[in-house]
């Protein structure tokens, strides 16, 4: 992706998320200066990998593949006292663009995918076949703010704002904005996120993608802290 493209992806989503009255920490706002002055006190927030992160998921093609996140909290899967054994991001996605993050599954993460507003959010589930494919003759069981359903497989499940659905390890799984019915705000409260090793794409796909630097950066990716 250009840096370009990130960048006024960032401030679209800084936009949205204001006009929801949605303020994200401090540092979603600092610029590639502010993180070197603040680099003595910012371990953690680096080791968590919170912050932004803009992705097309190697397709080259960010209005239908792709997605503006915000890390806002994680624990470590390293931190063998488990003293944070959680989660929680925003996940902004452009109906007018029909983004959409890729099919994936998670081995270890439990996530709750939240519509926090602005849109529909329309996710479409599988369970894994036994080959690692994608089970296309299995219905599948979700649960929605606590209560049990059960969709056809692939089926589009449509979450109106202040709703959710939990999705379970092992459960082929991906999610866009309903075209036409609003920028969309999604929240996601899950186990620690290890965005490096648990993301599990049922097509070939990259989670973190070469940016060309053709401006300069805004505010840098949440995989880049060690390059600024
Ligand atoms: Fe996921």
């Amino acid at each position: 992706m250009k840096r370009s493209e990130i960048n006024a992806a960032i401030v679209t989503a800084k936009k949205r998320l204001e006009e929801y009255r949605i303020t994200l920490p401090e540092f979603a706002y600092w610029s590639v200066e502010d993180w070197k002055s603040k680099w003595d006190v910012t371990g953690r927030i680096r080791e968590r990998m919170l912050g932004w992160d803009v992705s097309d998921f190697g397709s080259d093609d960010f209005d239908t593949m792709g997605a503006v996140l915000f890390t806002v909290r994680n624990g470590d899967k390293n931190d063998t006292e488990n003293k944070a054994p959680y989660a929680e991001k925003y996940i902004l996605l452009d109906d007018t663009k029909e983004q959409s993050l890729p099919f994936h599954y998670h081995i270890d993460k439990t996530e709750d995918i939240i519509n926090r507003g602005g849109g529909v959010m329309v996710v479409e589930m599988f369970n894994k076949a036994e080959d690692g494919k994608e089970d296309r003759e299995n219905d599948i069981v979700v649960y929605q703010d606590g209560i049990r359903h059960t969709y056809k497989p692939g089926e589009p499940i449509y979450v109106t704002p202040g709703n959710s659905i939990t999705i379970e390890p092992y459960m082929y799984h991906r999610f866009y904005a309903q075209k036409g019915k609003g920028y969309l705000i999604c929240g996601e409260v899950s186990k620690v996120n290890d965005d490096n090793c648990d993301n599990i794409f049922l097509y070939p796909q990259s989670r973190f993608i070469p940016v060309e630097e053709d401006e300069a950066i805004l505010h840098p990716l949440v995989n880049e802290y060690d390059n600024i």
